[in-house]
């Protein structure tokens, strides 16, 4: 039995769409289990650069079963313009599977987050705008559209209607705002479900089919742990389950059914949106990392946070998710550095704290503990084993794997699929 999930452990954009990619040669199933199209991948093939948002990196190569998860909220003209830019590139699309149980956003989702967010003020969470949270709140409220009701034009009606008279109603009079017209959105979503029909199945029975056959299936966690809707720096957060174990629910699996977790470690550290980042550059050295790095969302295009690898991030992230391996990202983006620090302690009121802050009054007043290590100073994009790494940049990685323990298993040095060093295989 293989099954592998693999997560971000920082705040996102770690450059999990490459080590999915890379795995994903192996798989024969990918699988999303949770958020929706506020992530983005990028993902180098042949030259092409294809810009993911909804469907698995998996879905570039052909023999591969692709599935969205029920835990998965999907943006239906989203989904269709990607599955469409796909079959335009020559991308064989018909091995997706879409969840019937995955919640649908509906238009009134996205207007709701760009003015709840307006709302906020000074408090805002700095969303990307995508009806996310607004759609996993209905799912919680248990008013929640799914793929299921979205195919079954009287079911969606009624749903619809219900759902639209308070949206509406909250939209004019909490938020000033024009309400939905009923007949247009109907409209609209029912020529989606049409699209989307050939591709809906009930994708636990799916999973549960292929790993009772010994297939590989690979989970590919969107987002990070940081942004975990239990786990992360709450409530600048997500609305859904980035850290391993949401890949049980998110995608009807059992979690005696998953073999391996491989967090994926930036080699330094981003965020985006608000909220407290202990090792944040606000210098040269972090604008460097940002121009190095070309540190800008692929959702939004925003300029990214960029600070020092913070271990404790990351020892936290082991733990909360089993992890069993690292894949070490973007470890080039160094290479000019003549010195490196790595966080690995928080101080708070003078006194060393062992566990990863709740509080993020106290998050925000932590001062990091840094170790200084000596830069590599050599290019290492062509480097594609690990004893041909410079002894300074396996110094580095080593000794992030010591203070968090958790072994290295994949160290990536550039954004091909050939830039990739393997230390451990996990299929
Ligand atoms: P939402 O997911 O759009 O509700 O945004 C909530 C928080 O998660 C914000 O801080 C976003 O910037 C962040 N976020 C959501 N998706 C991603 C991602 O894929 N990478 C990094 N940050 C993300």
């Amino acid at each position: 039995m293989s099954a592998v999930v693999v997560i971000g452990t920082q705040w996102g954009d770690e450059g999990k769409g490459k080590i999915v990619d890379y795995l994903a040669e192996k798989a024969d199933v990918v699988v999303r289990y949770q958020g929706g199209n506020n992530a983005g991948h990028t993902v180098i093939v042949g030259g092409n650069e294809f810009k993911l948002h909804l469907l698995p990196s998996g879905i570039l190569y052909n023999d591969k079963t692709c599935v969205i998860g029920n835990g998965v909220v999907i943006d239906p003209a989203v989904l269709i313009k990607e599955i469409e830019n796909m079959q335009e590139k020559g991308i064989d699309t018909s091995n997706l599977r879409i969840s019937n149980r995955a919640h649908v956003i509906m238009p009134y989702h996205r207007l709701l987050d760009a003015v709840e967010e307006e709302y906020r003020g000074d408090f805002k969470i700095g969303t990307t705008k995508r009806g996310i949270g607004p759609c996993y709140m209905d799912k919680n409220a248990r008013s929640g559209i799914r793929i299921v009701d979205l195919l079954d034009e009287e079911e969606f009606s009624a749903k619809l209607e219900r759902n639209l008279e308070a949206k509406n109603h909250l939209l004019k009079a909490v938020y000033n705002e024009e309400g939905f017209d009923f007949e247009a959105v109907k409209a609209e979503y029912l020529g989606y479900a049409e699209k989307l029909r050939p591709y809906v199945r009930d994708t636990s029975a799916v999973l549960y089919q292929a790993i009772g056959e010994g297939q590989k299936v690979l989970f590919e966690g969107a987002q990070a742990t940081l942004l975990d809707l239990d786990h992360g720096t709450y409530p600048y957060v997500t609305s859904s389950h980035p850290i391993a174990g949401g890949a049980c629910i998110g995608a009807g699996i059992g979690p005696s059914k998953i073999s391996k977790v491989i967090g994926v470690v930036k080699a330094y550290t981003t965020r985006v949106g608000e909220g407290p980042f202990p090792t944040e550059l606000l210098d040269e050295t972090g604008e460097m990392i940002r121009k190095e790095g070309h540190e800008f969302g692929t959702t939004t295009g925003r300029p990214r946070r960029c600070g020092w690898l913070d271990a404790c991030v990351v020892r936290y992230a082991g733990y909360v998710s089993g992890i069993d391996y690292m894949a070490i990202t973007r470890l080039d983006i160094l290479d000019k550095l003549k010195t490196l620090k790595i966080c690995v302690g928080y101080k708070y009121k003078g006194e060393i704290i062992n566990e990863f802050p709740a509080s993020l009054k106290v998050l925000a007043e932590v001062e990091p503990v840094y170790e200084e290590l000596t830069g590599w100073e050599t290019d290492i994009s062509g480097v594609r084993s690990y004893d041909e790494l410079p002894v300074n940049a396996r110094k580095y990685v080593e000794r992030l794997s010591e203070v968090t323990g958790i072994q290295i298993g994949i160290v990536s040095v550039g954004p091909r699929r050939d830039q990739t060093i393997i230390i451990h295989e996990v299929f």
